[in-house]
């Protein structure tokens, strides 16, 4: 039965976020907050889901179809995150669940992070901080830790949309030549902001064959899983380097390990893996010339309290008898 108006809400948070958003949270419901360090496991989310009128939730927490049918009274998930591959969100329409999301507040904290990855790898960062702590520092050296020129080289970008082009942007202000990926049937023309006039779209096997540098920036989708395999890794031009801030399983990881270890990619950047967290054993992570930071591409402290500040407005969009305002199913027909 739902809850009447004078009945306070409830809502699971399952994880610790801004304190200034779960105040404001606090005040306008009945929040269980879980703030351990570790995500709660599916058995505690659904048993929290089954009398939660919302959920406060993380691209950790798994929201398949089986937990949305144990969440009876749930009226909207609202995902700390702009990607939502971890709700089954036509589970969720179908179940008249509005699934919120937080674009837009992170797209420069996220474009931020991909071009310092793109850096790092070009310019060999974090191997050479690795040299100097070791104690390898022991003269200057006219050969030593060479990287590769980040100037007047040549980015593509697969996926274009608003981190796609922030990137863009950094990217000729340090006076790249910019390439993206054009939609297959060319009719959807992404929205340029007037900066970005000298980029150019171009088909997948041209931008893999002309950039120095590949970066990532689609959603995770059945169609985007793996788009980035073996005969990707072939057409890319030799001695590139491979940014991802997306979703690890867009790339096929063995297939760039390949590529890595015979020469055909100089290194990667990666924020995103597959699985998450990667494993121990992970071939990649013996190797040099790839750097790898955990899915933090939105964390800056501002960007976080941004995304906390939207995921909460979405809940009390919901409560008050509308979609949420960052909405990810519309139109979803919210259940009573
Ligand atoms: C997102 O927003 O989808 C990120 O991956 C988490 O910040």
């Amino acid at each position: 039965m739902p809850r009447t108006a004078r009945q306070r809400k409830k809502v699971l948070v399952t994880r610790a976020i801004d304190p200034a958003a779960l105040m404001r949270l606090c005040g306008a419901a009945q929040v269980l907050a879980w703030d351990e360090e570790m995500p709660p496991p599916a058995s505690e989310l659904r048993s929290a889901l089954a009398d939660a009128d919302a959920v406060l939730s993380m691209v950790t927490d798994k929201i398949d179809a089986r937990m949305i049918a144990s969440a009876p009274r749930l009226r909207i998930i609202s995902n700390l995150a702009v990607g939502v591959d971890n709700i089954d969100v036509e589970a969720a329409t179908r179940a008249g669940i509005a699934v919120g999301h937080t674009p837009g507040v992170l797209t420069e904290a996220t474009a931020d992070l991909a071009f310092g990855l793109l850096m790092t790898t070009a310019r060999r960062i974090a191997e050479a901080d690795r040299h100097v702590r070791a104690g390898k520092w022991r003269t200057w050296g006219p050969m030593t830790m060479l990287g590769r020129d980040v100037h007047s080289s040549t980015l593509g970008l697969i996926g274009f949309g608003a981190i796609g082009q922030a990137m863009a942007r950094r990217a000729m202000g340090f006076g790249m030549r910019v390439l993206y990926l054009k939609h297959r049937s060319g009719k959807r023309k992404p929205k340029l902001d007037a900066r970005l006039a000298g980029a150019t779209g171009v088909s997948l096997s041209r931008l893999l064959s002309q950039s120095d540098y590949v970066s990532i920036h689609v959603p995770l989708t059945p169609k985007t899983r793996r788009m980035i395999g073996a005969r990707e890794f072939a057409l890319m031009k030799p001695g590139s380097i491979l940014i991802n801030t997306a979703r690890g399983p867009v790339v096929d990881q063995s297939a760039m390990v390949a590529a890595l270890k015979s020469g055909r990619l100089a290194g990667a950047g990666l924020d995103v893996t597959d699985p998450e967290p990667i494993a121990r054993r992970d071939p990649l992570l013996r190797l040099d010339n790839v750097v790898i930071t955990p899915h933090i591409g939105s964390a800056s402290i501002a960007a976080r309290a941004r995304m906390a500040a939207i995921a909460v407005d979405n809940i009390l969009d919901v409560f008050a008898g509308r979609l949420p305002r960052r909405c990810a199913n519309t139109p979803v027909r919210l259940r009573p």
